[in-house]
């Protein structure tokens, strides 16, 4: 019997850097092909502990290229997809939307038509599987959480994307009779994550005495799950989810900004052993972020009930863990903020 192939996009990113490794360790007869174009964002330092093992292949390649995709498809016979590649920054997103649209939204659509080009209506026993974003749901007021039948309502260039790509999914499902599963989570936090967002950004300026721009008042909200907590999620959601359905996960953490900020402070005073307060001083508040979605909070009891999955990192020891892991990996951090890793990959992976 041919062995399963999955195919990983992003896999070199955070979530799914987390993903690959808990995927091919955890399934060693499975074949898994993980395809990332190595952006600012992705960094093949994350899997480095994978990249040996008998299950496991690197391409480096693009979304955005349709031919370059269904040679691909066709070279490996992918049974699943587990789509995680974007872009995923709304800062960025709002600089520039276009690479949004074309990696978000044509990237997804390029896959969907490479998978249906493969797999030619005869769908048994495969699963194009989306992972996408809370934020397509918009923002809640004081009270109520997102659930799966929530309304789409994207403010950011970044979640009209994602909504969009979730769109085109669904219609996969019900259009051509693809099997797809897609699920939403809310903020991930954890071991390599770009320090562009806000816990390894605040924890790399801390470590460098400098100063923490905090958006507005900060009374913003965010639900916060850990990472490894997140790869379990998709883990499950891929093995057991019901197909066409949508699952939200969350980790019924919800922290607003300012308070999350003083946490992260204060543990980073104790780990640095500088004075307690000192961290504290270095916040500024700045003009806000344009569109900022007041409050995100998930409903996660389906996927509890149904699949069984919740979280099981408390956050003060997550983001405890999280600052032990930017701290010892000086290299890691120096790397991917001076950008000279880009450089060592192009030469490496130049030529695809
Ligand atoms: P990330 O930015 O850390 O990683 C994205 C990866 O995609 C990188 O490795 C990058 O090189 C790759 N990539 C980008 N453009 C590509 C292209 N054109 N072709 C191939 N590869 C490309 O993102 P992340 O935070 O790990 O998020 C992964 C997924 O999870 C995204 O789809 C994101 O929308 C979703 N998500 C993220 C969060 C979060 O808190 N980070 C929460 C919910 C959902
Ligand atoms: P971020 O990590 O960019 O995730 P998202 O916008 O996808 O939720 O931001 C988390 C929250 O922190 C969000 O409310 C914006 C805020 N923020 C700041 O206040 N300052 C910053 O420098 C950054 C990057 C984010």
């Amino acid at each position: 019997m041919k062995q399963k192939s999955i195919l990983i996009t992003g896999g070199a990113g955070f979530i799914g850097s987390h993903v690959v490794r808990l995927l091919v360790n955890k399934y060693p007869d499975t074949q898994f092909v993980n395809l990332d174009l190595l952006t600012y964002a992705g960094n093949l330092q994350n899997i480095e502990d994978v990249t040996h093992k008998h299950n496991y292949t690197f391409v480096r390649g693009d979304i955005r290229e349709a031919d370059f995709l269904q040679k691909l498809f066709n070279k490996y016979h992918f049974d699943g997809i587990i789509h995680l590649a974007a872009e995923s920054h709304v800062d960025r997103s709002i600089e520039n939307p276009s690479a949004f649209v074309e990696t978000n939204v044509i990237g997804t659509v390029n896959l969907l038509n490479a998978a249906k080009n493969l797999w030619q209506n005869d769908y048994k026993n495969k699963l194009f599987y989306h992972i996408s974003t809370d934020e397509v749901y918009g923002s809640l007021g004081k009270t109520g959480l997102f659930t799966e039948t929530t309304a789409y309502d994207p403010h950011s260039p970044y979640s009209a994307s994602k909504a969009a790509s979730d769109h085109f999914v669904r219609s996969y499902h019900d259009t051509y009779g693809m099997p797809t599963v897609i699920s939403n989570c809310s903020n991930n936090y954890g071991p390599n994550q770009f320090p562009e967002k806000l816990i390894p950004l605040f924890i790399n300026n801390i470590k460098h005495n400098k100063p923490l721009p905090v958006y507005g008042d900060g009374q913003y909200t965010r639900d916060w799950l850990y990472v490894l907590d997140h790869a379990r999620a998709i883990d499950i959601i891929f093995d057991k989810a019901k197909i066409g359905e949508t699952y939200n996960v969350g980790g019924f953490n919800e922290y607003t900004n300012i308070d999350l900020i003083h946490l992260l402070c204060d543990l980073m005073d104790e780990k640095l052993l500088r004075p307690k307060g000192s961290s504290r001083k270095l916040i500024t508040f700045v003009k806000d972020r344009p569109g900022h979605d007041k409050r995100y909070a998930i409903d996660a009891t389906k996927i509890n009930k149904e699949l069984g999955w919740k979280p099981s990192v408390n956050f003060e020891q997550g983001l405890s863990q999280t600052i032990d892991w930017y701290l010892k990996n000086e290299v890691w951090l120096n790397n991917v903020t001076s950008g000279d890793y880009q450089k060592y990959y192009n030469k490496m992976y130049g030529n695809r």
